[in-house]
């Protein structure tokens, strides 16, 4: 709890949204009409850090690797997918209905949820209060697919990536170079009408997901979760999480879901408490038994002297969790020179914008020429933003609050000696470095490793 309050000085969920708004990262989703209950729009810099993300969990689960291959499945898929998999009949949250203040409540989270009469309350906790008996309300969002509506047509749009990897796992297995253990990793969008969504991107109705199944000899499943546990945790860690807000939280016999012979949760200290960033699921064989059976298909992996269902270990992760738990661990606020600045200590990586160049002038022709010269040689080689509005201290600020962690100004002396400074975001330090050796220097410490600070 110490932790949490000591953290807290710095981020919350709602200082994080209020700059992801302001500097065109995240803004509620229908703005103009009210918004949509837990529905958020990426302007600009949010696309651009989420596909950082995205690129990073590609990079370390394919680019780095040979044993694993990529997949694109629909996000409609065969009704009957949802029926073998066990979401049309368990997929589902418990919920109670209020009947004097008509919201409905997660049973299962009536502690943490507030009654819609005032002063607030928790449901159930004053006599008016009239709960109903909880009933199971399935997750799914339903369509239709065809000009008719009827039985027939129901189709649905996924609650998670998994599925499609599962009934593609014939195709994959017979149409590319795949030996167990191997992997298939999809990254894309996943729909659960979530019941009591909220803080922010960490839960909400339309998300995207980056989930791995990885096919192993039976026997070896233990080792593989136990792998994919560590390898999870520590690509948090290299992409800049402090570790003291991460956590592996093993699953309860009673928390597990339907297909899982295990599960471990890395859990991230966000601002509202210690909560899942990802799962990483022992899922045995059941989904491609469940697939088979009610396919007709036989799922399996046959070898030249072998043949065997594999297990599956599961590492499944969510783009826009992640992307939230990357800004809040890099949110920081801080006095320098006795005023107030708020930065955010991306990973070099991750930052949308990897380094703005300034002319200390905006309206300095000789300068604006110098510094546009080089931006333009810069934008070939990394996402780079060029700005000579306002004064240098705001376009800094500005730079800061999207986390550019080099910004590199040219003033008058560039003209005499072709030098040029280079500010860290971090540090503030300014360095005085050549004109010419900006772009290679840029793309070194873009190389370099790089810690969040203690
Ligand atoms: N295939 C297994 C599966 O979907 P999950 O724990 O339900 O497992 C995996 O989801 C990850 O997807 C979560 O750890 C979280 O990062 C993300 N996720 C799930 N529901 C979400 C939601 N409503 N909003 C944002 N992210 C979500």
């Amino acid at each position: 709890m110490a932790q949490l309050e000591a953290y807290q000085g710095a981020a919350t969920i709602e200082k994080v949204a209020s700059l992801a708004r302001r500097r065109g990262f995240v803004y509620p989703s229908s703005d103009i009409y009210g918004g949509l209950g837990s529905s958020y729009d990426y302007g600009h810099y949010g696309v651009l850090l989420k596909q950082n993300v995205k690129n990073e969990w590609q990079r370390s689960m394919v680019q780095e690797r040979e044993d694993i291959v990529l997949l694109d499945s629909a996000i409609i898929l065969h009704p009957s997918v949802w029926v073998a998999s066990g979401h049309l009949a368990g997929f589902s949250d418990p919920l109670v209905d209020c009947r004097t203040c008509k919201l409905r409540f997660r049973a299962d989270h009536l502690a943490q949820s507030a009654c819609g009469r005032k002063p607030s309350k928790r449901p159930g906790e004053t006599p008016d209060c009239d709960l109903t008996e909880a009933r199971q309300f399935n997750l799914m969002f339903e369509t239709s697919i065809g000009p008719v509506r009827d039985e027939g047509s129901i189709a649905y749009l996924r609650p998670e990536t998994a599925q499609g990897i599962f009934v593609n796992f014939k195709n994959v297995t017979s149409s590319l170079r795949v030996k167990p253990p191997f992997g298939i990793a999809q990254v894309g969008k996943s729909f659960r009408n979530e019941i009591t969504p909220g803080n922010f991107l960490f839960r909400m109705r339309e998300f995207e997901q980056m989930e791995m199944e990885f096919f192993v000899p039976p026997a070896e499943s233990m080792r593989w979760f136990e792998y994919w546990v560590d390898a999870r945790r520590q690509w948090y860690i290299d992409l800049g999480l402090r570790d003291t807000h991460l956590r592996v939280r093993p699953h309860d016999a009673d928390e597990l879901s339907h297909y899982s012979s295990g599960t471990s949760d890395l859990e991230y200290l966000f601002p509202i408490g210690w909560s899942e960033l990802e799962g990483i699921a022992n899922r045995g064989d059941f989904d491609l038994t469940q697939h088979a059976q009610h396919s007709g298909t036989k799922l399996e992996w046959i070898g030249h002297e072998e043949r065997y269902v594999p297990h599956v270990i599961e590492p499944a992760a969510g783009a826009d969790r992640a992307a939230l738990a990357f800004l809040v661990d890099a949110y920081d606020e801080e006095e320098v020179a006795g005023e107030q600045r708020t930065v955010l200590r991306l990973h070099p990586r991750l930052a949308p914008v990897k380094v703005a160049v300034l002319p200390l002038i905006g309206k300095d022709a000789g300068l604006a020429e110098k510094a546009r010269g080089l931006y333009e040689e810069l934008r070939r080689l990394v996402p780079t933003e060029y700005d000579d509005s306002a004064s240098i201290g705001k376009r800094y600020r500005r730079q800061d609050e999207i986390g550019t962690p080099w910004a590199l100004t040219i003033d008058h002396q560039t003209l005499d000696d072709g030098t040029i400074t280079i500010r860290d975001r971090d540090s503030l330090e300014q360095e005085r470095i050549s004109l010419d050796s900006a772009p290679r220097l840029v793309r070194d410490r873009l190389d370099e490793p790089w810690s969040p600070r203690a």
